[in-house]
């Protein structure tokens, strides 16, 4: 059933740019039984002394919302700069063309806060791992890394700090 979920994840040739094939998760979040299985299969694999879920913006918050709740944890969001009133810490990463950041609200998670780092899709690492550093700057304790799908060529893995990392289907 699982795998039934994860072949609804279309492939789509040169989007957002020629040359590259983008997944899109749109289809399996779409269908009740697909997003529901794949948020199950994401909350059994979280280490269970987690305490929230770090979001990422913005594919990441739809899945952390729906996991948060089934386990009755709380949510924070990581979010794109210039979206938050009050920041706890920003980082800025390489894309492989420029710049992305990304910032954590302040106040929401507290030194030693035990975390998972929920998003859809593991590709070069670099946003996963500036959630990790966020977290890391604050004092939280990074538990897990879970994503739907993790597309292992681009080596995202190796960017992030030592802690498990849980991919529905490698790619
Ligand atoms: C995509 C995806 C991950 C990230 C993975 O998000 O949802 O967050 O890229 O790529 P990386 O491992 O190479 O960093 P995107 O920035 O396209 O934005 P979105 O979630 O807002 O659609
Ligand atoms: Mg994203």
């Amino acid at each position: 059933r699982l795998e039934d979920a994860l072949d609804l994840i279309e492939e789509v040739p040169d989007f957002p740019e020629p040359g590259v094939l983008f997944r899109d998760l749109s289809p399996l979040f779409g269908t009740a039984a697909g997003f529901a299985t794949v948020v199950d299969a994401l909350g059994e694999r979280l280490a269970p002394e987690v305490e929230s879920l770090a979001a990422v913006e913005s594919r990441g918050f739809l899945l952390a919302a729906a996991l948060g709740y089934a386990r009755g944890i709380g949510v924070t969001l990581v979010r794109k700069p210039g979206k938050l009133p009050s920041v706890a810490g920003r980082i800025d990463y390489q894309l492989e063309y420029g710049t992305e950041t990304l910032e954590l609200p302040a106040g929401t998670v507290r030194a030693g806060g035990r975390v998972a780092v929920i998003d859809d899709v593991l590709a070069t690492g670099g946003t996963a791992a500036a959630a990790c550093a966020l977290l890391d700057q604050v004092g939280a304790v990074v538990t897990d890394v879970a994503v739907v799908l993790e597309l292992a060529v681009l080596g995202g893995r190796n960017q992030l700090p030592d802690v498990p990392v849980h991919a529905l289907r490698t790619l």
